[in-house]
C-alpha cells in the first residue's frame, strides 16, 4: 500500500467556553456557525455551552486542515450513537475532496479539538 504523508493534514484549536454563554441571543452568529442539528445535539448534553464550544473548536481545527477557505456552517460536527463526533462537509466539493476525523475535549472554561484530514484527490 502506498502511503503519501502529503495527503494528511492536522489542525488543533482551543476555545474559551465563556464565549458561548447566552449565545442563543445572538441568532445571526449562531446561524453563521452552527446547523440546527448541531444546536439540538448540544442541547441534549451535560453542558450546552461546553459542547457548543467543542464544536466550534472542532470547526476551527478542520479549517486548519483544508487548503480552501471554508465557512463554519459548511462543516457539521454530529456525534454518532456512541458519542463519537463525526465531521460532515456540507459543501459537495469539499466532501468529495476530503475526509476528516476529529476528537473533542472540554472543561468548564476551555474546549479543544484536534482534526486529521485526508485529501482523497
Ligand atoms: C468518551 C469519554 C472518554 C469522555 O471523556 P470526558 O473526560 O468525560 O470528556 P471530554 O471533555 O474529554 O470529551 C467529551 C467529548 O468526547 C467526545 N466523545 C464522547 N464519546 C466518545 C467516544 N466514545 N469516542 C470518542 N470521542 C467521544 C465527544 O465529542 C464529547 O463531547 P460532546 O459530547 O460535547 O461532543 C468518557 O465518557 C468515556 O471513557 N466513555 C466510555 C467510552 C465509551 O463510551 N465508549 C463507547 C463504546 S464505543
Amino acid at each position: 500500500m502506498n502511503f503519501d504523508i502529503n495527503k494528511l493534514f492536522v489542525g488543533i484549536d482551543l476555545v474559551e467556553v465563556d464565549r458561548f454563554k447566552d449565545i442563543e441571543k445572538q441568532k445571526k452568529f449562531i446561524d453563521n456557525i452552527f446547523s440546527k442539528r448541531e444546536i439540538n445535539d448540544c442541547r441534549g448534553k451535560n453542558s450546552f455551552e461546553e459542547s457548543l464550544a467543542g464544536r466550534f473548536a472542532g470547526k476551527e481545527a478542520v479549517k486548519k486542515t483544508v487548503e480552501e477557505s471554508i465557512k463554519f456552517n459548511e462543516i457539521e460536527i454530529i456525534n454518532n450513537k456512541n458519542g463519537v463526533p463525526r465531521v460532515n462537509f456540507l459543501n459537495k466539493k469539499m466532501s468529495e475532496k476530503y475526509k476528516s476525523i476529529i476528537s473533542i475535549s472540554h472543561l468548564k472554561s476551555i474546549a479543544q479539538a484536534i482534526c486529521i484530514t485526508y485529501k482523497k484527490t
